[in-house]
């Protein structure tokens, strides 16, 4: 027997899988994931990433899938229902407010970020009309972070696009979004693509990123290489066990797991060839890159380049498509808790949770300005909310959500719920679930800490 989510329901596979596509490529994909590659060996890096996709990502993915959809709420509510349901302690309930907070922090910091990639994105439409080129890139980003008004006015921007799409709730509001802005996000990624074949340096590019020299591979690249896995599929916080909440019933898990995965790692490569190529052409080392990568460097090439205007509009554009379908699943699990909470409408509750939110991400975006000189952990206030979220909570949540899903949970329960795996596959992803994924982010926790 099976109920449908109070919050309502995906349509279809396709729905499921593009939300949680949404959810998942975003902002990790399309700067963090070419940087980490360039400087970590290149296809060495991109071959450990793929292992890693695999043996930790997927089957943490559809643990993440498979509680959502049996618990039908929100994180809190799912484990305490799943834990009541099992008569297991009531304490795993703390692997859905770990996730709660870590949403909150994760999309404080993530709208700021998003916000630069609406000013950028406006920056350049305004250049089709006339309007200033950007001859100093360095100078541009450097007067964004320091100019606290501008900041937090795209912030703002940015968190109100995304309580617009959460506010119409699952059918109307996210369904509706990732339906229009998916094929969007491939359509612009082909065009970019397009344009780099084009420019003739894809193959540098190609070999760049996919000749694997392991003579750069270190403990170091394994954990670069784990940390992206989780970061880039959005697990570890319970986003996609929201989604999975919604899921219908018949729907194959291990399926949608697969398809999600496969997108999410299609999109970082194609974008790696879309971006290299073009840093090549115009003789730009991509190394060192971060968050300079997208904001400095690019534009550089961006006015030199035949068609470079509409170009950076179509790749902020990207960024943004891409931040916004992310921003999305961050904000679902908190407005959905408040709805569970009783009274609240889900206007209401997202809109609070929005403002909330909101107003932690002031600490971002005065952090770059106003409180530069501020370091908590030995890190200016972005970076320290970003460790603990990111680099923290996710691998926590991770590895309580493997543990909870391979040992806790009934295996009957995991069994129907996988239903569409044969004998074997089930056997595996036992394995997977119970001792790879559980060991592997351990030492990369470790690491974290102590290394
Ligand atoms: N996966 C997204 C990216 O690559 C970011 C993101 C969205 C995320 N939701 C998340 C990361 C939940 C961790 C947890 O940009």
């Amino acid at each position: 027997m099976d109920k449908n989510s109070i919050h309502g329901m995906w349509s279809s596979r396709l729905a499921f899988i593009l939300a949680a596509s949404g959810s998942a490529v975003g902002l990790g994909n399309i700067w963090r994931f070419p940087y980490l590659a360039s400087d970590n060996g290149g296809g060495a890096f991109v071959l450990i990433y793929l292992a890693c996709i695999v043996l930790v990502g997927l089957p943490i993915m559809a643990a993440e899938i498979l509680m959502g959809r049996q618990g039908r709420m929100s994180p809190v509510n799912t484990l305490r229902k799943l834990t009541r349901e099992g008569g297991h302690s009531g304490g795993w309930t703390v692997i859905g407010w770990i996730g709660m907070v870590a949403a909150v922090l994760i999309l404080s910091f993530y709208s700021v970020v998003g916000g630069w990639t609406m000013h950028y994105t406006w920056l350049y439409i305004a250049q089709i009309f006339g309007g200033p080129p950007i001859s100093d890139p360095v100078a541009t980003f450097t007067n964004l972070l320091a100019s606290p008004g501008t900041l937090i006015f795209w912030h703002t921007a940015f968190m109100a696009v995304t309580v617009a799409v959460v506010a119409m709730g699952v059918e109307k509001g996210l369904e509706r979004a990732v339906k229009f802005l998916m094929p969007l996000l491939f359509l612009i990624l082909l065009g970019l693509l397009g344009y780099g074949i084009s420019t003739g340096n894809v193959g540098q590019a190609a070999e760049f990123l996919f000749t694997p020299d392991f003579s750069e591979v270190t403990g170091d690249t394994l954990l670069a290489a784990l940390g992206q896995a989780f970061f880039s599929l959005s697990l570890g916080m319970c986003g996609i066990m929201t989604y999975g909440a919604y899921l219908p019933r018949d729907i194959s898990i291990p399926r949608v797991a697969v398809a999600v995965s496969a997108t999410d790692t299609a999109v970082a490569l194609l974008a790696g060839l879309a971006i290299f190529p073009v840093l090549f052409t115009f003789g730009i080392a991509p190394a060192g890159g971060g968050p300079g990568l997208i904001f400095t460097s690019l534009p550089l090439a961006f006015s030199d380049m035949a068609f470079g205007i509409p170009y950076a509009v179509a790749f902020f554009g990207l960024l943004f498509v891409a931040a916004w379908t992310s921003s999305i699943s961050l904000l679902e699990p908190p407005s959905a808790f408040l709805v569970e909470m009783g009274n609240l409408s889900r206007r209401t509750s997202a809109i609070i949770a929005a403002v909330f939110i909101w107003a932690i991400g002031l600490v971002t975006a005065l952090g770059f300005n106003v409180w530069q000189n501020v370091r908590v952990f030995g890190r200016d206030l972005q970076g320290a909310i970003e460790f603990v979220a990111s680099d923290l909570m996710l691998p926590i949540g991770g590895l309580l959500i493997a543990i909870f899903a391979g040992y806790v949970l009934n295996r009957e329960v995991a069994r129907s719920q996988l239903s569409h795996l044969s004998k074997a596959g089930f056997a595996i992803w036992r394995f997977l679930i119970c001792i790879v994924a559980p060991v592997l982010v351990l030492v990369v926790l470790g690491f974290k800490l102590f290394g």
